[in-house]
């Protein structure tokens, strides 16, 4: 068994908090490598006139990094965000998010001072209907450019230390596949040359803590665009299942009945396209290794 450090497990910690605020996805943010955002209710950097939070220097560990890793300077994951951002919001009390705008998990209320209960319930004891509602809203999250995040189609490298910005939007649910895709590549060594025994979410003990912060957020983000504060992704209990029994129609979607590789028609994710989603993942990360050159119009 190997273990990641504190410092690679802190750094992946912090990449959960959203891959990149829109509000830091430009030449000056990154130049500066101040990623401060001003709260819009009271148009001060970090909600600093509110007491929600202020312009820190980020912190990280000094520890050393685990054997899988034997490199330092070549990955921009490395002391996350360090590379691109080193100073941030650092929220006070209940605040959170960049730019102490939000509260944190379990709280609400203008002043993120009322305590809220959330409770996940196992997807076969909800309603059809409160099941059917969950789907609407993975729905939506498809087809809902993400407001307050972007994704980076660059290394820092590519974006020329800063001053040529390569960002582009992306829809809710995938900003939280990309965010996984992201932690879990591997490194790229220039050229066609990579690293693979690499993976800063899984493998050690960042395993848990790194997902169920990234669950927590994915509630989070589908809670604000639904306007329904009280949702949680519901689980599945799998400890006596003998197959996958959410792989139906009715719920994740089943097998195609000629096709192994595709889900079935009459699911409701079919019309979601994930053959396409994985192209365009294939593409975005043969760009970012720069192996093969691409017509940049083909992302858009
Ligand atoms: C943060 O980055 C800026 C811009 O590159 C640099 O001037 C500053 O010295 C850095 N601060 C620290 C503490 O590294
Ligand atoms: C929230 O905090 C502000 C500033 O302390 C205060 O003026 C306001 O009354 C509070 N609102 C509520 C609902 O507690
Ligand atoms: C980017 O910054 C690094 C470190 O400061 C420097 O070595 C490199 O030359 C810079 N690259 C460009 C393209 O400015
Ligand atoms: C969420 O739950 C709380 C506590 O049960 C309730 O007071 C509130 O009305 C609910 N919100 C919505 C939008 O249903």
């Amino acid at each position: 068994m190997s273990f990641f450090t504190m410092s690679v497990l802190l750094g992946i910690l912090h990449l959960a908090s959203g891959q990149f605020p829109r509000a830091c996805a430009n030449s000056e943010s990154l130049l500066s490598k101040e990623c401060c955002p001003q709260w819009p209710e009271d148009g001060s950097s970090c909600g600093e006139l509110s007491g929600r939070g202020s312009c820190r220097e980020i912190l990280l560990s000094d520890a050393p990094l685990g054997p899988q890793f034997p490199f330092t300077g070549v990955d921009d994951r490395e002391d996350w965000p360090a590379v691109f951002y080193n100073r941030t919001c650092q929220c006070l009390g209940n605040f959170m998010g960049f730019h102490c705008g939000e509260c944190k998990f379990g709280f609400a209320g203008p002043n993120c001072t009322e305590r809220r209960l959330q409770v996940r319930r196992d997807i076969f004891r909800i309603s059809a209907r409160e099941k059917n509602k969950f789907l609407a809203y993975l729905n939506l999250a498809k087809h809902t450019t993400s407001r307050d995040f972007v994704i980076a189609t660059g290394t820092y490298a590519q974006m020329n230390n800063g001053s040529n910005p390569m960002f582009r939007n992306i829809n809710l649910y995938d900003l939280f596949v990309w965010m996984h895709y992201y932690v879990s590549r591997d490194t790229l060594l220039g050229g066609s040359s990579v690293w693979r025994d690499i993976d800063f979410a899984h493998e050690a003990p960042g395993f848990l803590p790194w997902h169920r912060l990234f669950l927590l957020l994915w509630e989070h983000e589908i809670q604000k665009i639904t306007g329904d504060e009280n949702f949680t992704v519901p689980y599945w209990d799998w400890r006596d299942a003998e197959g996958c029994d959410i792989c139906t129609d009715e719920y994740m979607g089943g097998r195609h009945p000629t096709n192994p590789n595709l889900l079935s028609p009459a699911s409701f994710f079919a019309s979601w396209q994930v053959g396409n989603g994985k192209r365009e993942e294939e593409l975005l990360y043969a760009q970012m290794l720069g192996t093969e050159m691409l017509d940049p119009g083909q992302l858009r």
